[in-house]
């Protein structure tokens, strides 16, 4: 059997299909329930549905085999696994924005950025005297909007959340961060006949 850590959100439909593409027996994802552990009918696979932060903490576990997962996740947890395959999913970019009228901001000697990616905004502002990161878990573009917070730094894709929310890009820091297929290194050695196969057609499947 090989177990799966997927992410909840916008990337489970884009997963579910790849993963159907390839030959994984993936009814079970698309039925309407709380249980968050799910095995295919034929009992090859088991899923386990978590936040996307938590799938690299899973895969690195050994908890789960493999894992899909957004690399700005990849990059805020630098977790040790196996980063195997680009699955070309859910492109997005991680960027700086702010108010189109206040790009002096990123000049203030005292800049007060908001986040869900705490790690990868205390490095990209290391050079910062003065940063002080604000840890937010979710609509982050309220932050600039109600005064809590100069600028964000955040996952942009459509644009269509800064837009509606009279924010723009400052500044691109991360560009192609796209969905990728991790793996639990010890399960890539002790259960490389069932890992490779797969592996292999999700690679020609993406390609
Ligand atoms: C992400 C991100 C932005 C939005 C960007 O939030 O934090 O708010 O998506 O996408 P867009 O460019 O297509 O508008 P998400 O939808 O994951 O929800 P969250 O606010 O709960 O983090």
């Amino acid at each position: 059997m090989i177990t799966f850590a997927l992410s909840k959100g916008r990337l489970a439909e884009t997963s579910a299909e790849l993963l159907g593409a390839c030959g994984v027996d993936t009814a079970v994802l698309k039925e309407d329930t709380r249980k968050l552990v799910l095995e295919s009918a034929d009992g090859g696979y088991r899923f386990f549905l978590v936040k996307p932060a938590d799938v690299p903490v899973y895969v690195e576990a050994g908890v789960a085999d493999l894992g899909i997962v957004g690399k700005d996740t990849l990059i805020e947890e630098g977790r040790d696994l196996y980063e195997m395959l680009d699955l070309k999913a859910g492109e997005c970019r991680l960027c700086i924005a702010g108010y189109p009228a206040r790009r002096d901001v990123l000049t203030n000697p005292h800049l007060r950025v908001a986040t869900k990616y705490v790690n990868t905004a205390r490095r990209v502002f290391a050079d910062r005297e003065e940063i002080e990161i604000i840890p937010l878990h979710g609509s982050i573009e309220l932050a600039p909007v109600t005064g809590l917070a100069d600028v964000i730094f955040d996952v942009v894709q459509t644009g269509s959340t800064l837009k509606a929310n009279g924010l723009v890009v400052l500044e691109e820091v991360f560009t192609g961060i796209t969905a990728r297929l991790v793996a639990n290194k010890v399960s890539l050695k002790t259960k490389a006949e069932e890992l490779l196969p797969l592996i292999a057609r999700l690679r020609e499947a993406v390609s």
